[in-house]
């Protein structure tokens, strides 16, 4: 399973403006980069805070060819919403996460965040790719992409101008 984690962020690291949930402040720019790069994956793994953050979104544009599994241990909570082959709620460590998915046929997962997530298929040493937009902003605070210590080495494998003054940075996690 390749393991990509995307994300987008201001120039001072913050995936939030500050308190803020959600993800309102990034470009079109990248918006539009995001739902093409989005197409390319058969499975994407986020948080229930994203996923509620961003439910109109994906309920809207739920497709069988993309599986969506959202980590929560509360997933009674999001019976309702369940739709068999598109969109699933899991209690599950990264690695019952990824068993899950290939056994569905998944062998190229979007991970969507949020910083827990990010955080626990880091410490795994699951994640393939990082692909981080970085927004020309300052906000001083916000979310951080990973929480806990880490020195984990990247390398770069390529920097594009998305737009105006938009970066899009692609890196792959050495192992
Ligand atoms: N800028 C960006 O690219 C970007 C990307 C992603 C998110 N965000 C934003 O970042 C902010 C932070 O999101 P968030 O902290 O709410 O993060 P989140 O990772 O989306 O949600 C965290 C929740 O997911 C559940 N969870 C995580 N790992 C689990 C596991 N292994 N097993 C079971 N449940 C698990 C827990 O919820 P339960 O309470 O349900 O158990 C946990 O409280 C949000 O505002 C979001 O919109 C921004």
């Amino acid at each position: 399973m390749i393991i990509i984690a995307i994300a987008a962020i201001s120039a001072d690291g913050c995936m939030t403006k500050h308190d803020q949930r959600g993800n309102d402040f990034t470009s079109s720019k990248d918006k539009v980069f995001f739902f093409e790069a989005l197409k390319s994956f058969d499975c994407s793994v986020f948080g229930s805070g994203t996923f509620k953050d961003t439910k109109e979104h994906i309920l809207r544009s739920l497709t069988p060819n993309r599986l969506r599994l959202v980590l929560t241990n509360e997933s009674n909570s999001f019976q309702g919403y369940e739709t068999p082959g598109a969109l699933i709620f899991r209690q599950a460590n990264p690695l019952e996460a990824i068993t899950e998915l290939k056994k569905n046929g998944c062998s190229r997962c979007a991970l969507l965040g949020g910083k827990t997530v990010f955080s626990q298929f880091l410490a795994e040493g699951l994640i393939d790719e990082l692909w981080v937009t970085l927004e020309p902003r300052i906000f001083g605070h916000g979310a951080s992409m990973f929480e806990g210590a880490f020195d984990q080495r990247l390398s770069l494998i390529s920097a594009k101008e998305l737009g105006s003054s938009v970066l899009l940075l692609k890196y792959s996690i050495l192992k």
